[in-house]
């Protein structure tokens, strides 16, 4: 069974909707360990209480000592160390709360993606996974999934878009836990 590292920065809503997908057998891993770069997250605690081990990750490169199958950043808001990258290239997952290549990069994160995206006036938004590569939101995109934006504001679309989030993530970890995930260059299929 693939062991999987989760990253996080902050209350972990991603992180307990693969908490349960694991427990129910949907995606058939194992989250072994959940490190989260801030302390006192409410992450944290939901970890915890599935009996998963946490860790106040200050040393990212510690990630290259042990060998995971998959690193999800579910919310991980630090950009993570070069030979951390290449260690685990095509195996580590990302989740962000737009379609990129709009509204990401260096600034882009949590909220103010969502108020940047109602400022612009875009009519549709969404979110991205993607494989983490050296630069911030430009790995190869796994899956992503939108919806229009209405008479929305910051806050609404951020609800809207962190459903379609806890939706896009499962589907992804499971498709690379089942080994239906290819990468080509940059262009990723996900296979029946
Ligand atoms: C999520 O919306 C995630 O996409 C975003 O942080 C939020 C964490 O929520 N990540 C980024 O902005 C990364 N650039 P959560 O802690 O409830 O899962």
């Amino acid at each position: 069974m693939m062991n999987i590292a989760v990253l996080i920065s902050g209350s972990g809503s991603n992180l307990q909707t693969l908490i349960d997908a694991c427990e129910r057998k949907e995606i058939d891993a194992k989250i072994v360990s959940v490190y989260s770069n801030k302390k006192n997250v409410y992450g944290l605690n939901r970890a915890e209480k599935h009996g998963i081990k946490t860790y106040h990750l200050e040393d990212l490169e510690s990630l290259c000592d042990t060998n995971y199958d998959l690193i999800v950043l579910a919310g991980f808001l630090k950009i993570l160390p070069k030979n951390v990258v290449e260690k685990y290239e095509h195996k580590i997952i990302n989740i962000h709360p737009s379609l990129i290549p709009s509204f990401c990069g260096k600034g882009y994160y949590g909220m103010k993606v969502h108020q940047a995206v109602i400022d612009y006036g875009v009519k549709v938004t969404g979110c991205t996974t993607h494989f983490v590569s050296e630069g911030a939101d430009e790995g190869p995109i796994i899956m992503q999934k939108w919806l229009q934006v209405e008479d929305d504001d910051a806050q609404s679309i951020q609800k809207k878009v962190l459903e379609l989030e806890h939706q896009c993530l499962v589907e992804s970890v499971k498709a690379f836990v089942e080994g239906r995930i290819e990468v080509k260059d940059r262009k990723v299929s996900i296979h029946e």
